[in-house]
């Protein structure tokens, strides 16, 4: 019997369990209730004195044999299933680079947080628009080049609808909306039917600004700009305004900041003239207070529209507006820490 138990114990080392049923029938084999370990211990009464205590010692080796090789082979096998259910280990070191803003996306939201500070929201309007919001509400004559194929992205089946071509469709669209007061800038993506070069796009960005109320005056919308063209070129940036032609204001402005390159004295950004354009606005046209349902006779206001792609340019001297497009992260990667 001594060896019996003995050869149950050499068994034990040289076995290989490859599956959980066999692991399962090994464990019924040997210590299940008709299993070889409870047998062996029932014959125990039945071996000789002399022999029990070396008898005594090797059951328990054997007992202790198959519990370790049950503990072994669970844990291997545990540990294989763990590893085929792609596991993922939370403390393993990464190569962590994390991703940043795209530039326009900076010079947007800079945009907003400096009109915020004086008391302008933000409100969106549809990329898809109509053409009494694109056009006809913002006072376009009929004949306007502007409305012509070759700027405007129209749907073949509607003429009716297209692209919008700038932002201000969104004034119209508050003033629909909203009783004034209203002070509110609009970011967003505009279409023009143009040849992509350094200096043009088909798809760019704007920011609209709106502002009606009481007793608005020109005074406000040139103290307003001032207050951007600084915040966002500097202390020392002076403005310039032009007076310009827009159908939907009157009178109409076209501002150019003192180039902050050269500080006015002339380079190739700013043409050796010192000075560089940046947007257009006015005072909101009568007739487009009217066609949004606003009185003109009670109310006055300005509003302005700029690029965001000129802005951006501007701040950081980047000579290809169609870098925005390209994802080359190159370029991109510069912005990581801008701002
Ligand atoms: N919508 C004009 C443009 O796209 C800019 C503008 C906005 C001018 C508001 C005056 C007032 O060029």
């Amino acid at each position: 019997m001594i060896n019996k138990v003995k050869e149950h114990i050499k068994d034990l080392d040289a076995l290989s369990i490859q599956k959980m049923e066999d692991l399962e029938a090994f464990r019924l084999k040997y210590i299940g209730k008709k299993g070889i370990i409870p047998a062996l211990f029932g014959d125990f009464k039945n071996v000789a004195k002399e022999e029990r205590k070396e008898m005594g010692i090797l059951l328990n080796d054997l007992k202790n044999a198959v519990q370790n090789k049950i503990t072994e082979v669970r844990e291997k096998m545990e540990g294989l299933e763990v590893d085929s259910a792609a596991y993922i280990d939370l403390f393993m070191p990464v190569n962590a680079e994390a991703g940043s803003r795209h530039p326009l996306s900076l010079v947007r939201n800079e945009i907003i947080e400096i009109f915020s500070r004086i008391g302008f929201n933000v409100a969106e309007g549809p990329e898809i628009e109509d053409d009494w919001h694109n056009f006809t509400a913002l006072n376009f004559p009929e004949e306007h080049p502007a409305r012509d194929m070759q700027d405007t992205f129209f749907i073949e089946k509607n003429p009716d609808i297209a692209l919008r071509t700038h932002t201000s469709s969104t004034q119209v669209r508050v003033m629909e909306n909203q009783k004034p007061p209203i002070r509110s800038i609009f970011p967003g993506r505009v279409f023009r039917n143009e040849a992509i070069s350094a200096r043009a796009h088909c798809i760019f960005h704007q920011v609209e600004g709106l502002y009606i109320d009481k007793n608005v005056s020109f005074a406000d919308l040139k103290q307003t700009l001032m207050y951007f063209a600084k915040e966002m070129f500097g202390e020392e940036t002076g403005i310039r305004l032009r007076p310009s032609y827009f159908p939907f204001t009157e009178p109409s402005a076209e501002m150019d900041i003192s180039c902050h390159i050269c500080g006015g004295k002339g380079c190739n950004i700013c043409k050796y003239t010192g000075w560089v354009e940046i947007l257009g606005c006015g005072m909101v046209d009568p007739n487009v207070l009217k066609s949004s349902g606003i009185d003109a006779e009670e109310f006055t206001g300005f509003a302005f529209g700029m690029g965001i792609e000129r802005i951006t340019m501007l701040k950081y001297q980047i000579k290809d507006l169609r870098l925005f497009f390209e994802n080359d992260l190159k370029f991109l990667k510069q912005f990581e820490n801008a701002i």
